[in-house]
Parts: structure tokens; sequence; C-alpha cells
């Protein structure tokens, strides 16, 4: 994995500051000069990684707010006392309510957050005019500088800086940082056939399951540029051809276009900033200002012309969010401003009903070798037999634990690693004192846990659990909101930022627990954890691959507002449901084709910033096809009636019906029956903002 970053102005850009001397000069790169630096001196990384990873102080009035926790606790429940005494005047009880609430609001509101731009997704870079240009240029700087330091979080094995230029017309600006995974380990960025390649990604196309995927990627438009009508077209169809979760940035050196985008399904993020410029003059012309000053504003009006592109994996002010597609963006003529590709179209469903044991032999299947192949390809390169290769994000509910239990039985196959680290994270609960470790997750994360390693005894799984006290919540909350951007409302961070402890790598807020004993009954456990549990504190986990289940929601119907379709079903006659499930469908279809914009890049970039990668089993997309064609809706949503204590029918939801038929076919009857449960509720971090008025969770913060 790693993080790439790409600029490129029509006018000269600095090197950033924080790129050290000396920079090597090569000339006869594809005719270009070029100028590189490049380090894997992990002195030198570090350096850059500190910067990144900085968080920034807590505010006076967070301080007051963090000593002041007891007193609005008091006050909370004062105001709760008031609003339920039936016995007070409704106009005292206004008086009352409203003098608690100020009190409660002094203490608990927050200072505005400076990194909230919300609409200004193109900047006018000479908005201010050229008096301002230092000014302005300061600001791109600490821009440019920013990414850097984020990009290089996400690959913390190599850095390469390198700038170039295409005749005096163009300037470009790299910037990739590597985490190394898979050996041989590939240097970005790849100059060849005129192409200049950043690439963010992992490829399970069997052919390059013996090479490296960037040289692959490099080797197969070098192909098909041979038997394609033009260079677009060999580039579209290089890509579609790619399969796995990526993020790319590819420029055209020869016909001055630059391509970028995500895969399908866009599971890597990729976000990006085109700025315009009306009446910046180049040097030289300084005399001819006045006469075509008027002219150029004309022009102004009538097409808007990009001066300048960033691309990154990570965001900052202004940026937006590549679509699963892939953008061209033409340096010569840039009057259509960005199109773009769609490469591939979700499956279309089906609504055939197959002999579900059939089903389940397949499913089984196909989800074990799309977890497999996301397993064999890691080869770290520096390991102790002792130490996990991999993680999964465990809540402990169904889609997390079937997704666990397929890697315990690769591992308990293999004759590699014998460990691996299960994540939980937790959330205290200023308001309620409730403790981090206390949440509905982690109770059953414990369950979950102990029953896999029931069921593997050879492997040492250990249970990380990470418990986020709140002042380390308060302390970490505006690097998780910069993170996330463009994403930026309430339910965004409270989501964003369980993913991101559950990632973390703080020794302080992290223990890890094994099974002293393999023979201790579930009963006989629970009753007695301390005892049949070793405790390692300020554990850290090794794992650079973390496994995630997030898309069985979206395959297979579990959400609430799947089962909200089925709300007007008539009770009495069922025969009309066709519609019903007509509709599921296609929702399931929307789901899947907009989880790139709603998960997978916001998650994402709060993740990989700890110099980890995520894999998502159930979002391979051979397995999201077999799935769509194979399993009709009604295998997945399913319902009975039950008579309630009136006598009057029901009904009873069952959300994922196939995949707790597989966790029960996987000997999993324990979790097959958990309902679904949000992150943000599992681990306590929706709401954790307290005294704070009512907002909803789809508000912009
Ligand atoms: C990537 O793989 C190709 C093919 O195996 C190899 O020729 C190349 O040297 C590799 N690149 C690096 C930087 O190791
Ligand atoms: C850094 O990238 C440049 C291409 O931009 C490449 O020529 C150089 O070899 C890279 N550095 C290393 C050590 O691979
Ligand atoms: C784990 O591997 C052992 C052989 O080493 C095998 O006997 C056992 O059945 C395997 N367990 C599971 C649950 O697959
Ligand atoms: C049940 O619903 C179907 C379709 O909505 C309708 O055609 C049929 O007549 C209904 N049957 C009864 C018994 O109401």
């Amino acid at each position: 994995m790693c993080g790439i970053l790409l600029r490129v102005s029509k006018e000269p850009i600095k090197k950033p500051l924080c790129i050290p001397q000396p920079i090597q000069t090569l000339q006869g790169c594809s005719d270009l000069s070029s100028e590189i630096w490049d380090t894997t001196d992990p002195d030198v990384i570090k350096s850059f990684l500190q910067q990144g990873e900085k968080l920034r102080p807590l505010s006076p009035q967070q301080v007051r707010k963090l000593n002041s926790l007891d007193e609005l606790r008091d006050l909370t429940k004062q105001l709760a006392k008031v609003k339920n005494n039936v016995k007070l005047l409704q106009e005292v009880k206004e008086d009352q309510v409203r003098n608690i609430q100020d009190q409660i609001d002094d203490i608990s509101r927050e200072d505005e957050d400076n990194y909230d731009d919300k609409n200004h997704h193109h900047t006018d870079v000479n908005k201010h005019g050229s008096k301002n240009k230092e000014e302005k240029e300061d600001r791109e700087d600490k821009e440019i500088e920013s990414l850097i330091y984020k990009t290089s979080n996400r690959g913390p094995n190599y850095l390469n800086y390198t700038q170039f230029k295409i005749d005096d017309n163009y300037y470009f600006q790299s910037f990739s940082a590597i985490l190394s995974l898979r050996q041989p380990f590939t240097k970005q960025p790849i100059f060849k056939d005129e192409f200049v390649l950043q690439f963010n990604g992992e490829l399970y196309n069997s052919e390059c399951l013996e090479t490296n995927d960037t040289q692959y990627i490099i080797d197969l438009l070098h192909s098909k540029i041979k038997s394609n009508k033009d260079r677009k077209s060999a580039i579209l169809n290089t890509l579609k051809e790619l399969s796995g979760e990526w993020a790319i940035i590819l420029v055209d050196l020869r016909e001055c276009r630059v391509y970028f985008g995500r895969d399908p399904i866009g599971k890597r993020s990729l976000c990006y900033k085109v700025s315009y410029d009306s009446n910046r003059i180049k040097e030289g012309q300084q005399q001819q200002q006045q006469q075509q000053q008027q002219q150029q504003q004309q022009e102004e009006e009538n097409e808007k012309e990009g001066i300048e592109i960033i691309i990154s994996s990570n965001s900052g002010i202004g940026f937006l969010e590549c679509k699963n597609e892939i953008y061209e963006y033409s340096l010569a003529h840039n009057s259509k401003g960005l199109i773009s590709h769609k490469l591939k179209e979700v499956a279309r469903p089906t609504f055939e009903l197959p002999d579900e044991r059939v089903v389940l032999a397949e499913l089984k299947k196909q989800l074990r070798a799309a977890t497999k192949i996301r397993q064999d390809s890691i080869h770290p390169l520096t390991h102790l037999p002792n130490e996990s290769a991999l993680a999964v994000l465990f809540s402990g509910g169904l889609d997390c634990t079937i997704v666990a239990r397929l890697i315990c039985e690769l591992i308990n196959n293999s004759n590699g690693h014998t460990s691996l680290d299960l994540l939980t994270v937790g959330f205290e609960n200023p308001r309620t004192l409730q403790a981090a470790d206390s949440g509905p997750d982690r109770k059953l994360a414990i369950k979950s846990w102990f029953h896999l390693c029931h069921m593997f005894p050879k492997l040492k799984i250990n249970l990380v659990e990470i418990n986020v006290d709140y002042q380390s919540w308060l302390s970490h909350k505006s690097r998780v909101k910069e993170l996330m951007y463009p994403c930026n409302t309430e339910m965004d961070l409270s989501i964003a930022i369980a993913f991101y402890f559950a990632s973390s790598i703080l020794p302080d807020l992290t223990s890890a627990k094994c099974l002293a004993n393999d023979n201790v009954s579930w009963e006989e456990f629970v009753n007695n954890q301390e005892k049949y549990t070793i405790k390692q504190e300020k554990y850290l986990s090794s794992a650079k691959v973390m496994f995630s289940g997030l898309g069985a929601d979206e395959l297979f119907a579990g959400y609430s507002r799947h089962e909200g379709i089925f709300n007007n079903i008539n009770v009495d006659n069922i025969s009309g449901d066709e519609s019903n499930y007509i509709e599921l469908a296609e929702s399931l279809n929307y789901d899947i084709e907009i989880i790139h914009q709603r998960n997978l890049g916001r998650d994402d970039r709060v993740m990989s910033c700890w110099g980890k990668e995520l894999r998502y089993p159930y979002l391979d997309e051979d397995f999201i096809s077999w799935v769509i064609s194979t399993i009709p809706p009604n295998m997945k949503f399913k319902y009975s009636f039950a008579k309630d204590k009136k006598g009057k029918n029901r009904l009873v939801p069952i959300r994922k019906y196939i995949l707790r038929k597989l966790a029960e076919e996987l000997g999993m009857s324990w979790v097959s029956q958990e309902l679904k449960r949000a992150i943000q509720f599992g681990a306590k971090s929706a709401k954790l903002e307290i005294g704070q008025s009512k907002s909803k969770g789809t508000d912009s913060l």
C-alpha cells in the first residue's frame, strides 16, 4: 500500500521546503529533466511521519471541558430531573431547563474548528490579486507540505519525491510513500513508454501474483499500446483488466493528459482539487498587463481554465473525492474540464431461486477464495514467527466473525504464522462514566473470540482491546476530521473515529488477551474471565494488513432500510411481494454502487494513516458479481409471521439470511442469531459530545 500525490501546474512550482537538499538531477528520462529525492532511511522517514501525526494541542476551552466533566455530569442529571418533573409549572420548567442547558452549553461548547470550509470546491487561486502573491504561495506551500506528510504516514518504508516538466509548459511534482508488503518491493513512480505511473493498490490478477503489481500494469499497458487504436483506449482497456483494490495516477506525457481514479468499487481513497486562475500573468508579460486585462476578464467569463490540479490519496481543503471511475484531465485543452470513464457496471440481480444447499456450498467456496487471495499476498519483510501478520477489525458480529473464521482456517492449514490479532475498540462515555470496555461490541467480541479460540486451539488468537478514554478522543478528533475530509458529518466522525482508533498503534490504550485454557466451557469462562485469560498490557499489533467485514450488509441486506422495504407487506396476502424484492435488489445494487462514497474513501484515509492497509473479502469484484447474479434477494432477506399478544400477525424479519446459514454451516451458531449493530453504537463512539444540543447524524460538523 502507499500514498500517492501528484501536482501538475502550468506555472513553475517551487520544491516544497520539507523535501531535504540536495536533490539529484537526472537527465534523459524520456527527454525530461527531472529532479529526484528519495529515501529509505528510517530516521529521515520518521521525521516525516511525526509531522503527519502531530496533534493539535487542546484548546483552553477543551481543557476546561475536560476538567469540568463531573460538573457536566451533575448538570446533565439535574436537567433530566427537571424535564421529568411532572409537578412543575410549564413556565417554571422551561425556565429551569433553559438555565441548566445554558450552563451545560457554556462548559461543553468547543471552539470553532478552522478546518471547515464546506463549499469551496474550486478555489480561485488568485482571487486577491498579485499583491497577496506571497501570502498565497505561502499557503500553497503549507498545503502541499501537509499533503506530503499525510502521504508519508501511509507508506512508512520508502519516500520518493520527483519533479519534472514538459518543455516549459507543464510542471509536475510527484510524491509517493510506500508500505512494503510484497517482495520484490517496487519503487515509484515508474517512467515508461512516456507514461508516469503512481499506483496505490493490491492486484489479484493471477499473472501478477508472481511479479509486482506496478510492473504488471506498466507491462500490460505496453502491450495494449500495440494492439489498441490510440493511447487512451490502451489505458482504459488496461485499467479494466485490473482486479483488486487500487487507486492510480497515470500521466501520459505524449498527449499531455493525466488519468486518475479508483477501482470500480472504490476501495482505496483518491481525492483531487482543480484550481482555476482567471488573471494570472506570466513573468515577462507585465507591461502588456493593462491591455490584456480587459480581454482576460472576458475570457475568464467564457471559459474557466484549470491551471493546476492536485491529486492525492489524502485530502485538503477544497478537495473532492473521486468516484469509482477514471478521470481524464487534459492539460492542453482543459475547457471541458474533467471527463470521467466508468470501467464496469454492477452485475444484474437474479430472481431465480436456486437450491439453498448448493448456494451455501458455493458461497463458502467463493468467500474463502476471496479471503485466501487477500491473505496469500502478504509477505511482510520483517516478521518474527510469533507475531501476527494480519488482523481483523472485529466487533464479534456476523460479518467479521465469518471473515475471522475463514482466516483462522487458512492459517490453521498453513505452516507459517499461527498468530492472529482481532481488533476491537470501545469508547469511554463521559456522560455516564461507562467504561470503554463495557459497550455491547466488547461483550460480543469476547464471545466470538472465545469460540474461535476453542475451534482453533493450535492458533494464537489475540483479542486486542483498544479502550479510548475521553481525553484521547478529544485530542485525536481534529486529526480524524482532517483525514476524513471531504466527509464531514457527525455520523462520519463517529464511524471514522472508531476505525481510526481500532487501527491505531497507541500502546497506552491497547492491551491483548489470549485464552489460557482451551478446555474451559463458555459458561465457566464468562464468570471467571480473569482466571482464564493471559493479558498483555501496552500491546502493539504488528499486523500491517487488516481485514474488514465491510460489504456484507450491502450485499446480503443487513441494514434497517432494507427491512423497511417490507413494511407495507400485507400480512393476509403476501403473494404481492415480488415488487418488494425487486425494490430490495435495486436498493442493494445501489448500495454497492455508492459504497465508495459512503464508506470506503473515508475509512481508507483514517485507517491508512497508521501505515496499515485494509482488505475487504466481501468486496472482491468476482465475489460481488457472483453474489448478485446467483443469490436472489429472497435468500438474503426473509420474513415470516408470528402472532403477537393480541393475536395479530406481525412480520418477523431475518436480514442476511444466507450469511447466517453460512455461519451455522461453519459451526458458529453463537453468532448466526446476532442482530446488526452499527460500529458507532456498538463501540459507543456516537454522541460522545456531551451536553451539546441535539444534532442529526447527517448534519455537517
Ligand atoms: C518488479 O517486478 C519485475 C518483474 O518481476 C522486475 O523485473 C522488477 O525488477 C521489479 N521491480 C522492482 C523495483 O523490484
Ligand atoms: C524515484 O522516482 C524516480 C522517477 O520519478 C525514479 O527515476 C527513481 O529511480 C526513484 N528512486 C528510486 C530509488 O527508485
Ligand atoms: C486445524 O489443523 C489440524 C491439523 O494441524 C486439523 O487436525 C484440524 O482439524 C484443523 N482445525 C480446523 C477447525 O480446521
Ligand atoms: C393477493 O394479492 C395479489 C397481488 O397483489 C392479488 O392479485 C390477489 O387477488 C390477492 N389475493 C387475495 C386473496 O386477496
